[in-house]
C-alpha cells in the first residue's frame, strides 16, 4: 500500500535532553490508516502530528475497544534503529484478536514505522539514557452506541522523545504487592496490551502512589497468591542460583524486553524458569537468605531494581536497597545492543 505523505510547514522545537522525563513531547509527524468494514485497512499517511476531531458517538469513548504498543527508537553516532518492531506488531496483532479488532499487515507496519522515523530522524535524541518512545494503536471509530465490535478504526502511530520512565532511572524503586484489586484474570484481557488493563490499574497504583510506592505488584485474580506482573513491567526474582519469572498464563503481558532478557540469561547459560512463583515463596526466600535481587522488565522502564516489597504490611529490603548484579548485567547488555555499543547477536536491531 503506498503511503501518503504531508509535510509540516510548522516544525516544532525540539526540548533539551535534560527536560525530556517520559511522554511529554510529540515529535512532528504521526502515521494514521483507516480501516472500514469492505474497504479493509486503507488510506495510509504520515501528516503532521496534531489533533483529529470524532464524533463523540464512536465506540472507543464508550466500550474502551482500544489497544496500543510501546517501543523506541535508538540514535547512536546519526544512526537511528529500532528494538523488535516485528515483535511489536506480532503481538498488537494478538491484541487485535482479543478485542475483535480487524489485523495489519505486519511487515508493511514496519515499513511504515521505519518512514515515520526517518521524516522524524531528528527527534531521536542522543543524549546518554534517552531515546524515541514509539505508541503504535488501534482505536474503534464507528459512531454506534450498540455494543458490538466496532466496524471502522485508526490505528495511528506517534513518537515522541523521552528520557526515564520511572524518576529513579537505574536506582531500585519502591513495589506495593497489591493483594485487594486485581488487573487481569485468566480469560479476560491480560495478555492483550489493551488500554482497558491500563484503567484497570489506575486506582491501585494511585493509592500505592499516596503510601510513596512507585508501582503496583499484581497478584493473579482468583487466590490472590502467585505473583503476575508489575504495573508496567513483567518480574524477575533470583532466588539462589535460579532465575525466575512467572510464566504466561494468560493473564500476563508477554513482554517483548522479558523475552530478550530470557534469551540473554539463557544464553549465559544461567539456571532460568518461567513457572508459577507466590509471593509467600518470595518472602520465604528472603527470611533463608535465598532471595538474591528481583527486577522488573520492559520498553518503558528497560530494567528497573526492585529495593522494597511491601506486602501486607510486611516490608521486604532486597540487595540492601542497591541495584543488584543482575539487574545491572542485564541492563547493559539489553541498553548497549540497543544504543550499538554491543554486537547485535541475536539479530534484534533494524536500521531506519
Ligand atoms: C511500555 O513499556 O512501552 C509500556 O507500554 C508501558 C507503558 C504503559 C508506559
Amino acid at each position: 500500500m503506498e503511503i501518503k505523505l504531508e509535510l509540516t510547514k510548522n516544525p516544532k522545537e525540539k526540548p533539551a535532553s535534560e527536560n525530556l522525563a517520559f511522554g511529554n513531547f510529540f515529535s512532528d509527524h504521526m502515521f494514521i490508516m483507516d480501516y472500514e468494514e469492505g474497504k479493509g485497512w486503507h488510506d495510509a499517511r504520515i501528516i503532521p502530528y496534531g489533533s483529529i476531531s470524532y464524533e463523540p458517538a464512536i465506540m472507543v469513548f464508550h466500550y474502551g475497544q482500544a489497544i496500543f504498543e510501546g517501543l523506541k527508537a535508538y540514535k547512536k553516532d546519526s544512526e537511528v534503529v529500532l528494538f523488535r518492531p516485528d515483535e511489536n506488531f506480532k503481538r498488537l496483532n494478538n491484541s487485535c484478536d482479543a478485542l475483535c479488532i480487524p489485523r495489519i499487515d505486519e511487515s508493511f507496519a514496519v515499513e511504515a514505522l521505519k518512514k515515520l522515523i526517518d521524516i522524524d530522524r531528528d527527534w531521536v535524541p542522543d543524549a546518554p539514557g534517552t531515546s524515541l518512545y514509539i505508541r503504535p494503536f488501534i482505536i474503534a471509530t464507528e459512531p454506534h452506541i450498540g455494543v458490538h465490535p466496532s466496524n471502522k478504526y485508526h490505528f495511528i502511530i506517534i513518537t515522541g522523545p523521552v528520557g526515564a520512565y520511572y524518576k529513579e532511572g537505574l536506582n531500585p524503586v519502591k513495589i506495593f504487592v497489591e493483594s485487594h484489586y486485581v488487573r487481569a484474570v485468566k480469560g479476560g484481557l491480560g495478555e492483550a496490551k489493551a488500554s482497558a488493563n491500563y484503567a484497570a490499574s489506575l486506582k491501585a497504583q494511585q493509592m500505592a502512589a499516596k503510601n510513596g510506592y512507585t508501582q503496583v505488584l499484581w497478584l493473579d485474580g482468583i487466590e490472590r497468591k502467585y505473583v503476575e506482573e508489575v504495573g508496567t513491567m513483567n518480574v524477575f526474582f533470583v532466588i539462589g542460583d535460579e532465575v525466575v519469572t512467572p510464566a504466561l498464563n494468560g493473564s500476563i503481558l508477554p513482554g517483548i524486553t522479558r523475552k530478550s532478557c530470557l534469551e540473554l540469561l539463557r544464553s549465559w547459560g544461567l539456571n532460568v524458569s518461567e513457572r508459577r512463583i507466590s509471593i509467600q515463596e518470595i518472602y520465604d526466600a528472603a527470611e533463608n537468605g535465598q532471595l538474591k535481587e528481583a527486577f522488573g522488565t520492559g520498553t518503558a522502564a528497560v530494567i528497573s531494581p526492585i529495593g522494597e516489597l511491601c506486602w501486607n504490611d510486611k516490608k521486604l529490603t532486597l540487595s540492601g536497597g542497591k541495584i543488584g548484579e543482575l539487574s545491572q548485567k542485564l541492563y547493559d547488555n539489553i541498553t548497549g545492543i540497543q544504543y550499538g555499543i554491543l554486537p547485535d547477536q541475536f539479530n534484534w536491531i533494524v536500521k531506519v
